[in-house]
């Protein structure tokens, strides 16, 4: 069976153009910077957030884990949100492996607020505490419905953040489509943090990979870990190939995304589903099955059945996130199934 796959926006596969370009990239070995693919991608990548380096990693949670790092000792607080993918959805790396102690902030809404970063700051100088040294704003936020942040909101968490002596990093995984809702520049929200990850593999849509963007200092820091982690790779310019496309060329059909999503959205709502509202919303829908349908375990695997793949994302809550893969009748026959599931 064909099924239309609405789980992620890690499901599309590369382009022609992608495949074409990975069979012919010019490679060399990478552990010792030799590869001139991943060498143009890194610097493609650093001038388009306007930071001085950047480093092509394996995935988002090895940017992350290598950020975490390359800013923090063992035994430093790091604030992150409750609801945020460094917080819950990360194996628990931050502690386990960067060592780091996680400080929980609301970030219910999206960006954490002032209060909540003021209250879970831990100054040096009281032995007690693990002191805070940074702090992960994630944009779009994932769990609060792939919400993009303002970049005056966001800057100011991050320059209150700078104010307490605090670096900031970007799980900026989706960041590409903050840019696309907004339509404005990465760098509005760049030139406020110390450090951005940005996911290649997600609605730009390259196979694999991630980059990491931060000052000339941090990203050497970085690329050890990367070493220590098992994260150097030899010839990867055959995979940054497709992740130089996907970030040079994939950034303007985001917005796409997030018309399907939308009318995702509308037909659920009018179908009788509990769609999570948020203000603003980039690729992706959350809702719950609702008195009308049933519980969410019943409807996915009923979905499945019928062809359509939905995702789980814990207590209820239903996710569908829409890709390069899918287009407006992807959306009204996705929803067109959903509206004939037996309750
Ligand atoms: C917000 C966010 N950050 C980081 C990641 C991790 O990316 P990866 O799956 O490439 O490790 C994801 C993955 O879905 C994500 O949604």
């Amino acid at each position: 069976m064909e099924y239309l796959d609405f789980r992620s926006d890690t499901v599309t596969m590369p382009t022609e153009e992608m495949r074409r370009a990975m069979a012919s990239a010019v490679v060399g070995d990478d552990v010792y910077g030799d590869d001139p693919t991943v060498n143009e991608l890194q610097e493609y990548a650093a001038k388009l957030t306007g930071m001085e380096a950047a480093l092509y990693v394996c995935s988002g949670t090895m940017g992350n884990l290598v950020s975490l790092m390359s800013h923090c000792a063992r035994g430093e607080g790091v604030l992150m949100g409750v609801n945020s993918h460094t917080w819950k959805n990360e194996a628990g790396n931050a502690a386990f492996i960067a060592g780091v102690m996680p400080y929980p902030l609301d970030d219910s809404s999206g960006l954490p607020g002032e209060e909540s970063i003021k209250s879970s700051y831990q100054p040096k100088g009281n032995i007690h505490y693990a002191n805070t040294v940074l702090l992960v704003l994630e944009n779009t936020h994932n769990s609060a419905g792939g919400l993009p942040a303002e970049a005056g909101p966001f800057a100011r968490a991050a320059s209150l953040a700078h104010d307490m002596d605090m670096k900031v990093h970007i799980d900026g995984a989706r960041i590409f489509d903050a840019v696309a809702f907004f339509g404005n520049d990465v760098k509005d929200y760049t030139r406020a943090a110390d450090s951005v990850q940005i996911c290649l593999s997600k609605g730009l849509g390259a196979p694999m990979g991630s980059i990491v963007c931060g000052n000339r200092d941090f990203i050497d820091r970085a690329r050890k870990y990367r070493k220590s982690l098992g994260g150097g790779q030899r010839q990867s310019g055959i995979a940054a190939a497709a992740g130089l496309i996907a970030l040079r060329d994939m950034r303007d059909r985001l917005s796409e995304d997030h018309e399907n999503a939308a009318l995702m959205a509308d037909l659920l709502l009018e179908y009788g589903f509990d769609v999570e509202y948020v203000p603003r919303r980039t690729n992706m829908v959350y809702f719950r099955a609702g008195e009308k349908f049933g519980d969410a375990d019943s409807l996915i695997r009923q979905c499945r059945g019928k062809g359509l793949l939905i995702g789980s994302a814990g207590a209820g809550r239903i996710r569908m996130v829409t890709h390069l893969g899918l287009d407006g009748d992807s959306v009204r026959n996705a929803a067109a199934i959903l509206k004939d599931i037996d309750a």
